[in-house]
């Protein structure tokens, strides 16, 4: 099914999202969609598959023009995308959601499930529900059930966050036995270059608005930050600096949620100490760092905060004695949907309940410039492209605080913003600022990290000097390969 997009623009109030777009995508392709943080790929993707109409433009599909609105009617016309956030109900089963939009019986349906399943070697129990599925096992069941309504084109937008590499690479085989075998037309948008790299026949590039390349591949990591930036940038590099006094010390912390525990763990970070923590989502990184900043309490043990015993203390007190937390579910816990741009700058900076609207304004005004936030200061926060969003956390983050925890500060980032985002975390860190942070990025981990933890099941891993350990071993111990690792010792 070959696809034709022709002078394609979407706006939003002033900005121009989409503008002039005109691209054909061919049929048994997988083809990358690549841009900065806000270029619009999202956008682009939305209105291809239904989810918003465009302002103007044409679409054709196999030479016809094709009029659709809504998701339903963009399946009916063979195009189905897998979103970001899925779509799907949590608390009915894989084969209740699967019968979704289909005109099976529940026997017919449980049989088609399993056969689509099998032949991709997907793992997914029709019985379970949604709820108690990993995220790797979501997009199974989204894929599953749009092939099943006979979807020709399919859309991927950032899929591999939060996904093992096994189950990346299961993903992947998947997509090119569907472009290869299957002729159908994968559209894969994402800002991990690798993963193009390895998996696209062709990309398509978008820059504020704008299509600015077409290429085929195979291109290199260089190639393709060109194309995008229209420059290069030279790899991260960053000073020592000398590690002062232990800032903040969990001294044998037991950690309970309900599906894990971290059993007895002392780990200390001293001032201007960069400490990363890996493994795969839901490992118990996502815990410790709850209780660094004083969200979960320890079932035993204490927290020590520059030399202040922070045992069971609440958050805002942790945020009072110099602790700075961001989340990574940005729009759940970090960012408030509904509030504008000023209002939060006006929030995170004043104590006083009543709010100086020009003052606010004004001193918005100034941090979106000087964190090269896009966005206008009076839109609600949602409406911000992932990429300003965390910008704009960065932006109401104290300046000098003891501790920075943050969890995956650079997810869904392109090259340019995460190392934008570095350089103001590592300028902070030659001040004194101690940085506990989360990545599934490898490569940022080993980057950045002065030490680093890895969390596998509750248990964790310490590599006390992260120059010495290699991406590779981090990815066998990120399996729970620790036993005969020579690169640390066992925490907890
Ligand atoms: N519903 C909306 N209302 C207002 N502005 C929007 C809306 N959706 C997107 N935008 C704006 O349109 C521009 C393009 O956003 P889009 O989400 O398409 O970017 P993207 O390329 O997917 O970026 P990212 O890599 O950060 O996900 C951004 O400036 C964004 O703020
Ligand atoms: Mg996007």
């Amino acid at each position: 099914m070959d696809i034709e997009l022709r002078n394609i623009h979407k706006w939003f109030g002033s900005i121009h999202a989409n503008n002039d777009i005109t691209v054909t995508l061919k049929g048994g392709r997988i083809i990358g969609v690549l841009g900065e943080n806000g270029a619009g790929k999202s956008t682009l993707m939305k209105i291809l598959s239904g989810f918003q109409p465009a302002d103007s433009g044409e679409i054709s599909i196999d030479g016809k023009p094709a009029v659709y609105h809504g998701p339903q009617a963009a399946i009916a016309n063979g195009i189905g995308m897998l979103q970001q956030d899925p779509l799907d109900v949590p608390a009915f089963s894989v084969l209740e959601n699967f019968l979704f939009g289909l005109s099976l019986n529940r026997k017919e349906a449980r049989k088609r499930l399993v056969e689509i399943s099998q032949r991709f070697g997907f793992d997914l129990d029709p019985d379970t529900p949604v709820a108690n599925l990993t995220i790797a096992q979501r997009q199974q069941q989204e894929i599953v059930r749009l092939l099943a309504l006979g979807v020709k084109t399919l859309i991927l937008d950032e899929p591999t966050t939060g996904i093992s590499a096994e189950q990346k690479q299961l993903l992947f085989d998947t997509l090119q036995s569907l472009a290869r075998q299957h002729g159908m037309t994968v559209l894969l948008v994402s800002h991990k270059l690798e993963d193009v790299i390895a998996l696209c026949d062709e990309v398509i590039v978008l820059r504020a608005g704008k299509l600015v390349g077409d290429r085929q591949m195979p291109a290199t990591t260089q190639q393709l930050v060109r194309l995008m930036f229209g420059q290069e940038f030279a790899p991260p590099t960053r000073e020592r600096v000398p590690l002062g006094e232990p800032v903040l010390r969990l001294d044998g912390v037991l950690l309970r949620d309900k599906r894990l525990t971290i059993d007895t763990c002392t780990f200390q970070v001293r001032a201007g100490e960069v400490v990363g923590l890996a493994g795969l989502d839901g490992s118990g990184q996502e815990l410790l760092i709850r209780a660094c900043v004083g969200l979960v309490k320890p079932n035993r043990g204490s927290i020590v905060l520059a030399g202040q015993d922070m045992t069971g203390k609440p958050y805002r007190h942790y945020l009072q004695c110099g602790i700075a937390f961001g989340a990574a579910g940005r729009l759940e816990e970090g960012l408030i949907a509904g509030l504008t741009l000023t209002e939060h700058v006006a929030l995170a900076n004043e104590t006083d309940p009543l709010i100086d609207c020009d003052a606010a304004r004004e001193h918005t005004a100034n941090q979106l410039a000087l964190y090269n936030v896009r966005g206008r200061a009076e839109d609600p926060i949602e409406q911000l492209s992932g990429g300003n969003q965390q910008r704009l956390l960065m932006a109401l983050m104290p300046e000098e605080p003891l501790a920075m925890v943050l969890e995956q500060p650079t997810r869904g980032l392109d090259v340019d913003s995460a190392s934008w985002i570095w350089q103001q975390l590592l300028a902070r860190r030659a001040s004194g600022t101690a940085i506990v942070f989360s990545s599934a990025d490898l490569d940022e981990l080993v980057a950045y990290s002065d030490r680093i933890l890895v969390f596998y099941a509750g248990q964790v891993y310490e590599i006390d000097d992260a120059s010495t350990v290699t991406i590779d071993d981090l990815g066998h111990l990120i399996g729970g390969e620790f036993e005969g690792s020579g690169a640390g010792r066992r925490l907890a």
